[in-house]
């Protein structure tokens, strides 16, 4: 760990300001709106990260909708992607026939976005369509579309506003780049 007890000291940079993201999710909610109405769709968020993206995300969509979540986990050492998903928690409503919203933190490799595709889609969603705060194309390994997305990033690790480092700053405000003394210092362990 750094020496500071504030957690905004393990930030390098801060990449998107809490206006940037009330920015993003104002964009998305209106294209939503227009491309969701009258579709009730399933909007699902990926526990945990996607939390605070989904609530202030869905507030800005004047669609009738319901609300769902579901936790999948593919990031075993906290840093790199294992490659292997696990549904630890499913969804509640069945998706037969419906339009669902999958709403992603991120989309880095791909995986965890194909895993959630196929497996509703398996299960006779009508659509499955992604929309994610960030996307992370440099690592990407799976043919999946992000479809709606708020900001490109480049590979870097980000904290903030929900995103995590070994389950640790998603509560910071806004998106910021984790200082490379902090991986490294937990990397030796
Ligand atoms: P995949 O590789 O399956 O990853 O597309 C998606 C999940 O990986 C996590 N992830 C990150 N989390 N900062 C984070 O806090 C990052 O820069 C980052 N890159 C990937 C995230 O949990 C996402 O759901
Ligand atoms: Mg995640």
């Amino acid at each position: 760990m750094t020496k500071s007890d504030n957690i905004t000291d393990i930030i390098d940079h801060v990449l998107y300001s809490q206006e940037d993201i009330q920015a993003m999710c104002k964009r998305l909610g209106k294209q939503l709106t227009a491309d969701y109405a009258g579709k009730n769709p399933l909007v699902v968020g990926v526990l945990k990260g996607a939390v605070f993206f989904m609530t202030d995300l869905v507030r800005e969509m004047d669609v009738v909708m319901q609300n769902d979540f579901m936790d999948v986990s593919s990031y075993g050492d906290g840093f790199e992607s294992s490659g292997k998903v696990r549904l630890d928690i499913d969804i509640q409503a069945d998706v037969k026939g419906r339009d669902v919203l999958l709403v992603e933190d991120i989309v880095d490799t791909g995986h965890t976005l194909k895993f959630m595709e196929d497996l509703l889609t398996k299960r006779g969603a009508k659509s499955v369509k992604c929309c994610a705060l960030l996307n992370k194309t440099a690592r990407r390994v799976d043919n999946v579309t992000v479809d709606y997305y708020g900001a490109m990033v480049k590979n870097e690790f980000v904290v903030g506003y929900g995103l995590d480092y070994l389950n640790k700053y998603r509560n910071i405000p806004f998106i910021g780049v984790l200082k490379q003394e902090v991986i490294d210092s937990n990397s030796n362990k």
